[in-house]
Parts: structure tokens; sequence; C-alpha cells
């Protein structure tokens, strides 16, 4: 009985992003005495989507399991790996059909350890199912196997996130948004034991535009015209994440932390992926 500590970063993106994590990861596992690394993959290849190249990176760095969003699909190579994986989550509330799954446990320290992936449906495109429904289904699913459950919300609006972080307050340990790559300084922890922070950010670029190349955005706002986004690979780069700590007794959430780290002196070097 204890404690343990899990470090969930947001949205890594690119070669970028995938360069400053590999830097600094073992530096801030030893600092926060991490028990387990949750990551958010959905934009680690040229920005958008993941291969299964990346996947063994992650895994090599001991990340122990990938969450994702909407991009997950824009790279078909990885469909396969998803439909067999159980280390790689696609928001659970997509179609039943689509490759993967949206739910899944890893051990950590002793402990087993929940992970649910969901996808907001406000200001979103695609329409899938009512993520807080999904939730209760996916928590009555973990129920019997662990009371510490970890919740990355892949969605765009604050009020969105902060409703099911109520809805399921003192339910699941922790609850962090991903998606708009951007961190925000809300963290805490509800009333009920729920570890909360609308969105954790990214891993990328810091002048840049979510971690792309801001140029060619700024001309599709004032052109209207399509424009082929690439990834930022300048200094200073952002590494953005959270330090939760969970009491594995009650699965409540003790203490959580935020994470934001920036490095002038990274050199990143193009690669296939
Ligand atoms: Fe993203
Ligand atoms: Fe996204």
């Amino acid at each position: 009985m204890g404690h343990i500590r899990i470090l969930c970063i947001g949205d890594v993106v690119g070669v970028t992003g995938r360069t400053m994590f590999q830097k600094h990861i073992d530096q801030i596992r030893e600092r926060y005495a991490i028990d387990g690394i949750i990551v958010n993959g959905e934009n680690s290849a040229h920005g958008r989507g993941i291969s299964s190249r990346i996947v063994r990176f992650f895994k090599h760095n001991g990340v122990n399991v990938i969450t994702s969003g909407n991009h997950i699909w824009y790279n078909k190579e990885i469909y396969s790996y998803l439909s067999s994986a159980t280390d790689l989550l696609r928001p659970a509330n997509y179609p039943r059909s689509s490759p993967g799954i949206g739910v899944t446990t890893f051990e950590c320290a002793g402990h087993i350890v929940g992970v649910i992936n969901l996808q907001g449906r406000v200001f979103m495109r695609d329409h899938i199912d009512c993520p807080f429904r999904t939730a209760e289904s996916a928590l009555s699913f973990l129920q019997n196997k662990t009371n510490t459950i970890i919740i990355d919300f892949h969605a765009e609006a604050t009020s969105e996130k902060m409703a099911l972080a109520y809805f399921l307050d003192g339910k699941i340990s922790a609850l962090f948004g991903t998606h708009t790559h951007v961190q925000t300084a809300d963290e805490r922890i509800l009333p009920q034991g729920t570890a909360y922070i609308t969105d954790v950010g990214m891993v990328g670029s810091l002048n840049s535009m979510l971690g792309m190349k801001k140029e060619p955005i700024i001309e599709h706002f004032i052109t209207q015209l399509p424009v082929k986004f690439v990834v930022d690979s300048s200094a200073p780069v952002l590494l953005n994440g959270v330090v939760i700590e969970i009491d594995t007794q009650t699965g409540k959430a003790t203490r959580i932390e935020r994470l934001s780290l920036l490095d002038t002196d990274i050199h990143i070097t193009e690669d296939g992926d």
C-alpha cells in the first residue's frame, strides 16, 4: 500500500516532440520518482498520426500507454497494430467497428492502473458516441479490475472537459485534457478526489502554431485556401505534462503538479517519420 506517481504528457508533435521527449524523459522520471507514463501520441508522426516504429520508440523510452485522438486515423499503417494493441489507445467513443480499443490496463509498481481514452464532441468534426455514457460503460468494465483509473479526454471545449471531470469526480483517479496543445493553469484535485487539468499541453516547438510552422497557417487564415502543415523544428522546444500522485488504497489523487519545461539548446534533425 502506498502511492504511485503517473506522468501524463500532452500531444507529442513530430520529430521535434520526440527528440525533446527522449532528451528529458529519464531526468523527469528520476526527479519526480515516476512509476508509470502515459503519452498522447496522436501527432507524433509528421504532426499527424503515429507509426508502429514510433510506438516502439515510446515503449523503449518507458511509456506504458499511448493515448490518441482525432488524428490517430491519419496514418493507416497503424490500423493493424491498433487492432491487436493494448498499449496504444484510440478514443473509446468511436464506432465499435473502428480499429483498436479505448480502454486498457497496465501494471505499475505492483498495482493495476486503468486507462480510458475519450474524445469530445463540442467543436470537433467527428460524430462519435456520447463521451459521458461511454465513460460510464468503460468504468463498469474496469471497476472489478482496479480502483485506479486515469482518463485522457481529447477535446476542444473547456466546458465539456470540466463537465466530464465533475461527472466522474470520485469515480476515477484523474482526468487530463488533451487536443488544444496549450497547457492550462487550472490543475487541482476536485472535491471527491479526482485530479483534473483542462489541458496538459504539448511537446513541440514553442514559437509555432500548436507544434506546426506558423506561416502556412497564417496564410490559410488570410486566404482561406488549403495549405500544407509542416512540423516546426525550431528551438526553443516545450515539454508539457502533469505528475499525478494516487493513493493506491483509495484510488484517489493526493497531488497533481504541472510540468512545463523549455529547452533552448536542442537541435532537431529530420528523419523518416
Ligand atoms: Fe493533438
Ligand atoms: Fe487532436
